[in-house]
């Protein structure tokens, strides 16, 4: 029932791999960073911690999980050679990966929810105000939305109880295209509003007045979780790779997928919000939960058929893109509890649901009963976001370059990005520079300047 454990096709592997890193991070979490770090100078940032950390950290990725053909445990157990320490390092995305599904679950519930709504015409009529209290009660219900995060959670499941050619590959190849088509769409519709122009110059015309310390780490954290690394996704998903795959390649062709989509998540939300009078980019991240849907009844508001349709489009995409990064997410914890301790794929991915909704739990009633039940500051949606994007993903990255770049034997590494020297690989120098030097030296900068050691430099 499972089927091979592996991807069938290059272009399988590259849309399951892109449909990992396209989800949330992009459409919601993307336009909500951008907006509320002051637009362009966040995202030029980001685009630079995108093609110089978040990359070549995916490539170390693939390279560990197609090299150890294993859970992401076990990959790095193999690959370190019994090296004392290291070998435990492969448990830090497994803890990463279980929080931050434990927290996206929530918001990939509201999406569905959201699409129900749009399909049902739920959003027909309402004006601003009840689109913000309707927010405000569903999300801090204490019951309902839990009931879609149940289901967004079973959806998941059943896609990764599935098997690899037959739940994941599949669910890619289909929700991938379809989403691409419903980006275009939107793109297209936005740009043609009166305002646009405003959105395009909040997007691309940077203002550095703006740049701070927070703002250059939230545009790293944000570059790091758009393409799901140091979370064990990735390398989950090499192990299914075939040998003849370029990792360099795939690794350059997932980034600029997923860059683009951020882009393009832009080019929808921000020339749409300038476009309907009282509405502001830094709304957070009600931008697309109450924003969104707000606009596309002032802007339709005349011709109703449209207002549904683009709602329609906007919610479907939205839960498209997260049931393909929450899978993989899934896929990677339930495959560890599957290859360490011999439980049958099916079990081990609703065990790991199960516990995963327990944890959601907590992150839901954040937003509403607990919203006061703080640690170190934050309630518990607010310490997992913080915890994965600005703590273990940056480490977990960190870990994973000093590992290939300084504990790995080179020939290990130059076999693997030239797939046993059949094939060139010409950015393997400037790669492997990054991995041992840029990325690990980036990444404590940026970590030490948060911590205020640079202060003094003021
Ligand atoms: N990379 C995933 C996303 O962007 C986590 O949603």
């Amino acid at each position: 029932m499972a089927g091979k454990n592996f991807f069938a096709s290059k272009a399988g592997a590259i849309l399951a791999a892109a449909g990992s890193a396209v989800g949330l991070g992009n459409v919601w979490r993307f336009p909500t960073e951008a907006g509320t770090n002051g637009g362009a100078a966040f995202i030029l940032i980001y685009v630079l911690f995108m093609l110089f950390l978040a990359t070549p950290i995916m490539v170390t990725e693939f390279t560990i999980g197609r090299y150890g053909g294993s859970d992401v445990s076990d990959s790095f157990h193999k690959m370190c050679g019994g090296k004392r320490g290291w070998k435990w390092m492969g448990l830090v995305p497994v803890v990463g990966g279980f929080l931050v599904l434990s927290y996206y679950v929530v918001v990939a519930g509201w999406t569905l929810y959201y699409a129900y709504e749009a399909v049902t015409g739920g959003f027909m009529h309402k004006s601003a105000d009840d689109f913000s209290a309707d927010f405000a009660a569903f999300s801090s219900d204490p019951v309902q939305p839990l009931i879609w995060v149940a289901l967004i959670m079973a959806m998941t499941c059943g896609i990764v109880a599935l098997g690899v050619q037959n739940g994941i590959e599949k669910a890619s190849k289909i929700m991938m295209p379809m989403l691409f088509v419903a980006i275009i769409v939107l793109v297209v519709n936005s740009l043609s509003l009166p305002n646009a122009a405003l959105g395009l110059k909040f997007l691309f015309q940077p203002d550095f007045s703006k740049v701070t310390s927070s703002v250059v780490l939230s545009a790293m954290g944000q570059a790091l979780f758009s393409l799901s690394v140091g979370l064990g996704c990735l390398c989950t998903y090499a192990c299914y790779f075939r040998k003849d795959v370029n990792l360099m390649n795939d690794g350059l062709r997932v980034a600029g997928i997923d860059t683009t989509v951020a882009l393009m998540s832009g080019l929808i939300i921000f020339p749409a919000v300038y476009s309907v009078p009282g509405l502001q980019p830094d709304a957070g991240p009600s931008l697309v939960f109450i924003t969104l849907p707000n606009v596309f009844q002032q802007l339709f508001g005349d011709v109703p058929f449209l207002a549904y349709i683009f709602s329609l489009a906007f919610y479907l995409l939205l839960v498209m893109a997260a049931l393909t990064s929450s899978i993989s997410m899934l896929e990677m914890a339930a495959v560890y509890f599957h290859k360490k301790f011999g439980i049958s794929r099916p079990w081990a991915a609703v065990m790991v649901s199960a516990v995963c909704m327990v944890m959601a739990t907590f992150c839901s009633l954040a937003f509403g009963a607990w919203k006061d039940v703080l640690i170190f500051g934050m309630n518990f949606f607010d310490l997992f976001d913080f915890l994965v994007a600005k703590f273990i993903m940056p480490i977990g990255g960190m870990l994973m370059c000093i590992f290939l770049g300084w504990v790995v034997d080179e020939k290990v590494l130059r076999a693997e990005m030239t797939n046993n020297g059949t094939i060139k690989s010409p950015l393997y120098p400037v790669y492997r520079f990054i991995i041992r030097y840029l990325a690990p030296l980036c990444i404590m900068l940026v970590f030490a300047n948060e911590l205020g050691m640079f202060s003094f430099l003021k």
